[in-house]
Order: structure tokens, then sequence, then C-alpha cells
């Protein structure tokens, strides 16, 4: 392993040692990295590689390096990049996981992304009614689609984050619960469900959360 450079400023300190619990990085050789604020986020979308990134890269370091690679990045530095990060860097995802990981992320943030966002407008120029709804509509199955929040949530099973029946439980008599799962959903974050933190929607309209959170305390 390499040693890496401790430079960066407000950093949060990780000591992989730590992770040796997990198992593939001996004690013997544990070392103190210097990572960035988590603050960075992945980009959201509908790719099933976004549902394994959030699981699988928010343990150790937030979006922020991802951010910060040059967007001419091809796929195979994506593919070395990810399998970096279990060997040496020991992070415990199953291999299974990385081709969807390393599609999502050269789609995203790499050498593919303007051909695929090209590629999805096109697809949601041809009729699809649910992708486009009315101007004015709050639909709140539609918001959940068009906002890649069933990539995370299930209204019967954990996904990512919680199932929307169970959210339902936790608020029921509730008073004020609608505005206040509202704010929750415009500023994300972690704690009140685990450890793993969910994105900020914080351009989401006052309308569209209320909707939104109306509709999940009614699961
Ligand atoms: C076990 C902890 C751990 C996990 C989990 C992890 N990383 Fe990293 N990552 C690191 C360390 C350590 C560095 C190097 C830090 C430094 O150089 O300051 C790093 C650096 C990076 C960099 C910067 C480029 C480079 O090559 O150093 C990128 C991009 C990156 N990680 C992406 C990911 C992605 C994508 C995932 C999920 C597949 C992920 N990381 C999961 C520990 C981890
Ligand atoms: C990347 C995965 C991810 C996405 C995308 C996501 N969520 Fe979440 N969500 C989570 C996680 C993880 C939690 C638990 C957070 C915690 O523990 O505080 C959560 C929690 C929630 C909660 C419970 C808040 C509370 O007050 O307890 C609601 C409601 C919710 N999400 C709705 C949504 C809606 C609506 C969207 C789309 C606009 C969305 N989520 C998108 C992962 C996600």
């Amino acid at each position: 392993m390499q040693p890496v450079k401790p430079t960066r400023p407000h950093a949060a300190v990780l000591a992989l040692a730590a992770l040796a619990a997990i198992g593939s990085v001996p004690a013997a050789r544990a070392l103190e990295i210097t990572l960035p604020p988590e603050t960075a986020r992945y980009t959201p979308s509908e790719l099933p590689g976004y549902r394994l990134v959030q699981q699988n890269c928010m343990t150790c370091h937030s979006a922020q390096y991802v951010l910060t690679q040059p967007p001419s990045s091809p796929r195979g530095y994506w593919d070395t990049t990810v399998k970096k990060m279990k060997k040496p860097f020991g992070a415990p995802f199953p291999d299974e996981d990385i081709p969807a990981m390393v599609d999502y992320l050269a789609k995203t943030y790499g050498a593919e992304r303007t051909a695929y966002a090209g590629k999805a407008a096109a697809q949601a120029n041809t009729p699809a009614p649910a992708a486009a709804p009315a101007t004015g509509s709050h639909d709140p199955q539609a918001l959940l689609t068009a906002n890649g929040c069933t990539a995370c949530h299930a209204v019967d099973k954990k996904v990512v984050g919680p199932a929307f029946k169970d959210v339902a439980a936790k608020y029921a008599n509730q008073p004020g619960a609608a505005a206040l799962v509202a704010q929750n959903i415009r500023a994300g974050g972690a704690g009140k469900w685990g450890q793993v933190p969910m994105p900020a929607y914080a351009t989401m309209t006052t309308e569209d959360l209320q909707s939104l959170a109306g509709w999940i305390l009614g699961r």
C-alpha cells in the first residue's frame, strides 16, 4: 500500500485500523488517512450503480473525490479506481457490484457523460406520460420516479433507505409530522434510521415536498 499524504485542510481523519475488523486490511498496516468532510453526495440517477455507490462508496469518504476526477476519465479508469478501493484500500463490497458502479461512474462523471445524457434526454422525449407530468402536477408517484427516490426506497421493504410503511408508522399520530418529513426530505442526511445518508433535495418546491410527505405518511 502506498502511504497517503494527509494534506487536506478541515478534514476528518479516518483510521484504516477500524476497517481491519472487516477483514481485508491487516491491523499491522494501519495508517491514518485524511479525507475531505462528508458533504459531497453522488448525483441521483436511474442507473443501478447509483444505489450501489451509495451503499459501497460512502463509508470512507464522500463523493468529493469522484467529483474532482477529470471529466474525460474513460470507463477503464473508473474500473481501476473502483478495484483499487477494494485492494489495497480494503473496501468490503462484492465483486459483482463492480460493473454497475463503473457504468454509473463513467456515465455520470466520466467520458461517457455527454453520450448518456443525450440518450436519456432522447428517451424522455418519446411519449412517456408519467415521466413528464402536466405543468403544476405534484403527483407523488411521478415525483418519486423523477427524483430517483425509488432507487433507494420501496413502500414495503427497506432498500437503502427505510420502507415508506415504516416511516408512516414512525410518525403515526404525531402532530406536524407532514411538515417535519417534508423538511427531512429537503435536508437529507443521516442518523434517523441509520448511518447511511440520504441526499438533500434542497431545490425541490414546497408543494412537491408536501405532496411526497403526505403520500408517504399515508402508506
Ligand atoms: C475502505 C475505504 C474506502 C472505500 C469504501 C472507498 N474508498 Fe475511495 N478512497 C479511499 C482512500 C484511502 C483513498 C485515497 C485517499 C487519498 O489519496 O487521500 C480513496 C480515493 C478515491 C478516489 C480518488 C482517486 C484515487 O485514485 O485516489 C476516488 C475517485 C475514489 N476513492 C472513489 C471511490 C469509489 C467510487 C468508491 C466506491 C466504489 C470508493 N472510493 C470507496 C478509501 C475508500
Ligand atoms: C441514495 C438513497 C436515497 C435516495 C435517492 C432517497 N432517499 Fe430517502 N432516505 C435514504 C436514507 C438512507 C434514509 C435514512 C436517513 C436517516 O437515517 O436519517 C432516508 C430517509 C427518508 C425518509 C424518512 C425521513 C424521516 O423523517 O424519518 C423519507 C420520508 C424519505 N427518505 C423520502 C425520500 C424521498 C421522497 C426521496 C426522493 C425525493 C428520497 N427519500 C430519496 C436514502 C435515500
